[in-house]
């Protein structure tokens, strides 16, 4: 195996070269593996580019080689270089500005200059323009293939750094992952009310993604350029809520030093999400009342503004019981609940498991720097048997902690918290169902579940059931012939 040869001809043809003395014949030089450090050596003198090639091929790597620096970007650009080798000083375009031109096409690809003994002043200012090193010539074997091999582990961290933090952007960008029926109906009514004006609820257990559903509506709505503001109405004291929702003037009160502009002022332009709506005390669901039913909110010691925000609000308790009890509002209910969303628990939606278990291991894994890890059949039957009180959230810390312990390159049950690890085999033997979900839908999950239950075993689900064994065949079967449609 021979590096490829990128040099051009000499003037004349290859035929003038004065011929390769007789040499004793060497070792034969081992292919270079696949993953083999790719180093394009450039200078201007070609004897010099052969014995650095013969040196290189020798240590495993594969070799490019190019005879000026207008070669050498071309190579470059059109091939997977991980360190280009160059002379600092070549007839045109010299090493320094091949470093800079490489660092634009290229910045990955690190660069180590070769320099004729002295000029140091270039060296120094090459390293500052990005540089992985210096050599000088006269070369010497050891140092040139130690200086390579450095830059090349540092072009190989860098990359892999790179493509990591690539992968984080792409997840942290969060997606509502699922692909229920379940989820995709409340997905599907989401969708419809974004583009709307309307005030949105969106209702659901702890942990089930009611933010992830509030920014979803956000971005899909005419206010996706504006800001997405979220209030934890839960989280502020009642003392200073007020203020923090619509703001102050300077010396509105005690201790208001300057002027604040509140959440419904910073949220101008886009979206307010008010979250634990429930827990709002009485007092302040007057004001927010207000602002709903006329546009227009005062700041404390201030003058009434037009309100420009979208509101979507969110709460896991149960509104309708909170306003039976006197606890919260009934109008203010009613001007809330103009669209209503409920996000599904998960144990009603056990198929979206696995699509959650990828997605989560996908972020966890990126963000420790720790090769993808990918479920065992035991925990993922796990973790499709475990109820998840917490929801989401439960199943993500879960899938977390379970990253950031395990010590294979498989999430086993051993990485699962106890509780998980040995809850009894389909732990649920109850469904839970929306009022209106379609009947085949319910005959399906019914199905579906009794087969996880008896393990996949169709003849013993079938007697459970009461049907025969072909029923339960032709209707999986049905399912499959009918991909998209909605089920
Ligand atoms: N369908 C989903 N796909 C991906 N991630 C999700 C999904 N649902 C929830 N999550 C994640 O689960 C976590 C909890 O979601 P979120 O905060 O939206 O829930 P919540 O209903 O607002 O919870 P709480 O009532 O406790 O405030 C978040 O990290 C969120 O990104
Ligand atoms: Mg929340």
């Amino acid at each position: 195996m021979t590096g490829v040869p990128i040099f051009p001809p000499p003037p004349g043809s290859a035929a003038a070269l004065p011929e390769a003395p007789a040499s004793p014949p060497l070792a034969p030089v081992p292919d270079p593996s696949p993953d083999a450090i790719t180093v394009l050596v450039v200078d201007d003198e070609r004897s010099n580019v052969e014995s650095l090639e013969k040196i290189f091929l020798r240590e495993g790597m594969r070799v490019l080689c190019a005879s000026d620096a207008k070669r050498a970007l071309e190579v470059v650009r059109t091939h997977r270089v991980h360190v280009v080798l160059t002379d600092l000083m070549m007839p045109g375009t010299t090493g320094l500005e091949l470093l800079r031109a490489v660092k634009q096409v290229a910045p990955d690809v690190e660069v180590v200059l070769m320099t004729a003994y002295g000029s140091v002043e270039a060296a120094v200012s090459a390293m500052r323009d990005g540089a992985y090193d210096f050599v000088e010539k006269p070369l010497k074997r050891v140092s040139i293939v130690k200086s390579v091999r450095k830059a090349a582990e540092r072009q190989k961290l860098v990359a892999e750094n790179r493509s990591l933090k690539d992968e984080i952007k792409r997840l942290a960008h969060r997606d509502l992952v699922g692909s229920s029926p379940a989820l995709r109906r409340v997905v599907d009514v989401a969708t419809q009310a974004a583009p709307s004006q309307a005030t949105v609820l969106v209702l659901g257990e702890s942990g089930t993604g009611k933010e992830l559903l509030a920014r979803y509506i956000h971005e899909r709505s005419a206010r996706a350029r504006g800001p997405f503001v979220a209030v934890n109405c839960a989280a502020i004291p009642e003392t200073i809520l007020e203020s923090e929702l619509f703001g102050h003037e300077k010396g509105a009160f005690t201790g208001a030093t300057g002027r604040k502009d509140g959440r419904f002022a910073r949220a101008a332009g886009g979206t307010l999400f008010l979250d634990e709506i429930g827990e709002l005390q009485t007092s302040v669901q007057v004001k927010l009342l207000r602002v709903l039913q006329e546009g227009e909110f005062e700041p404390l010691g201030g003058h009434t503004q037009k309100a420009d925000v979208r509101i979507v609000a969110a709460t896991n308790r149960d509104l309708v019981a909170e306003v039976a009890a006197g606890r919260f509002r009934e109008d203010l209910f009613y001007r809330l609940n103009v669209i209503a969303i409920t996000a599904p628990p998960l144990r009603a939606r056990r198929e979206d498991i696995p699509l959650l278990v990828d997605h989560f291991l996908g972020l966890y894994c990126a963000k420790n720097g720790r090769p993808r890890l990918h479920p065992t059949r035991g925990s993922l039957d796990r973790l499709m048997d475990y109820a998840w009180p917490g929801n989401v959230r439960e199943l993500e810390n879960v899938i977390e902690r379970a990253v950031v312990l395990s010590r294979s390159d498989a999430l086993g049950e051993a990485d699962l918290p106890e509780h998980i690890a040995s809850a009894p085999a389909a732990a649920s033997t109850q469904l839970t169902f929306e009022m209106g979900t379609p009947l085949d839908e319910i005959e399906l999950r019914v199905i579906r579940e009794t087969l996880r239950h008896t393990r996949g075993d169709k003849s013993v689900a079938a007697q459970l059931l009461g049907i025969s064994t072909r029923t339960i065949y032709r209707k999986l079967d049905g399912v499959a012939d009918d991909g998209d449609r909605p089920r």
